[in-house]
């Protein structure tokens, strides 16, 4: 018969890309013959101006890593070209999942990356894609995207990558001095003290000290540190069927950083 369609797996990043993009790669290349990176700093989910602008652009290392990683090719389209002309999203509702949290914080995000998901599996087409879990609530609203609009598209979800520091791997790390980066080490102790103090059943005291110990912190400017339900991202009540994360958000420098673990490891 000759032709036959091969799996194509599809991992969509903003570049910049570092070892946590990467094992997205490698584990799209694991569960089919082809993959597909994106690259494209999308400016709809942005609603800081100066987030956008400073948002680091290394468009040729990227392709050199992702095609390292086991990409067969790389899609980097201008934003004009992939919405067809001026960028915007529409509005999506879709409860705390798109309106608690970061959805609070950074409001319209997560319109703009429904919008320009959207676009990238209409445009690639994927059999897969991979997400990572450093966006947790991201995963949350992909999956959420896919069940509603993309039935058949299978959504794979990636663990969080870690500098040896323990630091979660970010593009935007790139932006911290050598004492910022270690300033930053303050959130995953964080939340690594909640999640070990959930061994002893002693969560809500270990939220409230940590919450303290961040917001005493200098070098940092708390957004949010909270246990929350993965699933509905809305506040833990103890459930059984919760699917229980510690997430955190703050400021270093400037630079705006997101973390989060499973409450029981
Ligand atoms: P970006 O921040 O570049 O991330 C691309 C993918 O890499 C996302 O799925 C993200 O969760 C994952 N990723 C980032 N850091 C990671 C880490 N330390 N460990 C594991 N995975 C990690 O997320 C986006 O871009 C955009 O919102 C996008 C989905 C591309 C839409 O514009």
């Amino acid at each position: 018969m000759g032709w036959h369609e091969k799996a194509t797996g599809f991992v969509p990043t903003m570049g910049a890309l570092h070892e946590g993009h990467a094992s997205l790669i490698r584990l799209a290349k694991s569960q089919s013959e082809l993959v597909v990176a994106s690259i494209l700093v999308n400016p709809t989910q942005f609603n800081d101006t100066r987030d956008f602008e400073t948002y680091p652009r290394t468009l040729e290392g990227d392709v050199a890593k992702a095609q390292a990683a086991g990409a067969d090719a790389v899609f980097a389209p201008s934003a004009d070209a992939l919405y067809g002309g001026k960028p915007e999203a529409a509005p999506v509702h879709w409860g705390p999942l798109t309106h608690a949290y970061e959805g609070a914080r950074r409001p319209g995000h997560f319109d703009g990356v429904v919008a320009v998901v959207e676009l990238l599996f209409r445009a690639v087409k994927p059999s897969f894609a991979v997400f990572g879990e450093k966006d947790l609530q991201q995963v949350g609203v992909i999956e959420k995207l896919a069940t509603e609009r993309h039935p058949g598209l299978r959504i794979v979800v990636a663990p969080l990558v870690r500098e040896p520091s323990g630091l979660a791997m970010s593009s935007r790390n790139a932006r911290l001095s050598a004492q910022g980066t270690n300033s930053a080490l303050a959130l995953h102790q964080a939340l690594w003290a909640v999640q070990h103090a959930a061994k002893d059943g002693e969560v809500s005291k270990a939220v409230q000290a940590q919450r303290e110990a961040l917001t005493t912190n200098l070098a940092v400017t708390l957004e949010y540190l909270d246990v929350l339900d993965a699933r509905t991202f809305t506040p833990w009540n103890g459930g059984q069927e919760a699917r229980p994360y510690v997430v955190v958000a703050a400021e270093v420098e400037g630079v705006r950083l997101i973390d989060n673990m499973p409450l029981m490891a």
